[in-house]
């Protein structure tokens, strides 16, 4: 495991009391919108938060906190903000669960994992501001695609995968649903909503239960309704393999049925693909996001005829078994695009 690294470069981070979160003294608050009502009910466009954000509009809603657009007005961009509702800043376990966020997110450096720009407490105000990413959720995607091609799925999964082999080295996200994946315009992806990430506190102890059930359930791997605390990497793989059989037949697995009888035009090799993804036993499982990657791109290969399925490895194989594999693969004929409407 590599050491966990905190960020320093910026400058309107602060980590004050340790917890990755600023304080700030009680201010004037021209036109600020820090009352109490107002936060219950929600910000306004045009509201300022904190003497500084100006919102734009909603982005998004969860269940203990609201992540909005607004306008920097001191540095002249625009930027999402979430906040923790103040019914919860007396919460240990919200309060917990936020600043684990703040503190997952900024051990990590990668493109497709948001980045944080500041954390702030204002007054009864708990929030964040992190770069605005314009684009949609897997989940608004899948809404309005409905099934998904092969290729689509295996693009965006395994550009997930990418982000999943930065986290993996340092965390356990827990909470991987289409909500908390964006897709961006330019076809890139970014992993948000670390509030589940399983971190190491100072003391060497692990945070055990504290918000684990918040997760979207049906993409909880099996393990994690047992021991929330203890899972490892193969928990988050789970759930791509639940995003993975959504994505290709717009529901989620509920008894595994092979997916071909869904999608006959896959090919059978991800049956086999989707029946280790999601088996309930973590050693049966893809072990790693790379291997969990490699073996998807594979059945994509199979499935547009660069490889063959029954080939299996050249190493494995007789002489004569590998000329003929070698045969057959050049008789293919690799169509010269898949029609696969992407983004
Ligand atoms: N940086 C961002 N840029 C644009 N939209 C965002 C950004 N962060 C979040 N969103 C939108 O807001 C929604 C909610 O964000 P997020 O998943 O972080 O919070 P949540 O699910 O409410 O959190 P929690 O699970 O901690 O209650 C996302 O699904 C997404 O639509
Ligand atoms: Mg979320």
């Amino acid at each position: 495991m590599p050491k966990l690294r905190i960020h320093t470069g910026n400058k309107e981070q602060g980590m004050t009391d340790g917890s990755g979160i600023d304080e700030e003294s009680n201010s004037k608050g021209r036109r600020d919108s820090g009352g109490l009502s107002k936060i219950v009910g929600g910000y306004q466009p045009g509201d300022l938060i904190a003497e500084r954000y100006e919102v734009i509009k909603l982005l998004g809603k969860g269940g203990m906190g609201m992540v909005y657009l607004v306008q920097d007005t001191k540095r002249e961009r625009r930027i999402a903000l979430k906040t923790l509702l103040p019914q919860y800043a007396t919460n240990q376990r919200a309060v917990g669960r936020f600043v684990r966020e703040v503190n997952a997110v900024r051990q990590l450096d990668h493109p497709g994992i948001v980045k944080i720009l500041a954390a702030r407490q204002h007054e009864s105000l708990l929030f964040y501001t992190m770069e605005y990413l314009e684009g949609k959720t897997v989940r608004e995607y899948m809404k309005k695609r409905g099934r998904l091609g092969l290729g689509s799925t295996v693009r965006i999964l395994s550009l997930l995968c990418n982000a999943l082999e930065h986290v993996h080295a340092v965390t356990v996200h827990r909470d991987i649903s289409p909500e908390n994946i964006m897709l961006l315009a330019d076809g890139t992806i970014k992993l948000l909503d670390f509030g589940l990430a399983k971190l190491q506190d100072p003391t060497g102890a692990q945070f055990t239960q504290v918000g684990t059930t918040l997760g979207r359930i049906q993409y909880n791997a099996p393990e994690q309704a047992f021991n929330a605390a203890d899972v490892d990497q193969r928990a988050d793989l789970y759930s791509i393999g639940v995003i993975c059989y959504e994505m290709l037949t717009a529901k989620v697995p509920r008894a595994y049925e092979p997916i071909t009888d869904i999608r006959p035009d896959l090919p059978k090799e991800v049956n086999t693909f989707l029946k280790k993804a999601l088996a309930r036993d973590p050693a049966e499982r893809f072990a790693t996001a790379a291997e969990f990657r490699d073996a998807l791109n594979r059945v994509y290969k199979i499935h547009t005829g660069e490889i063959q399925p029954d080939a299996g490895s050249d190493e494995s194989l007789g002489f004569f078994a590998r000329i003929l594999a070698l045969f057959r693969r050049k008789a293919t004929v690799k169509p010269q695009h898949v029609s696969d409407d992407d983004f």
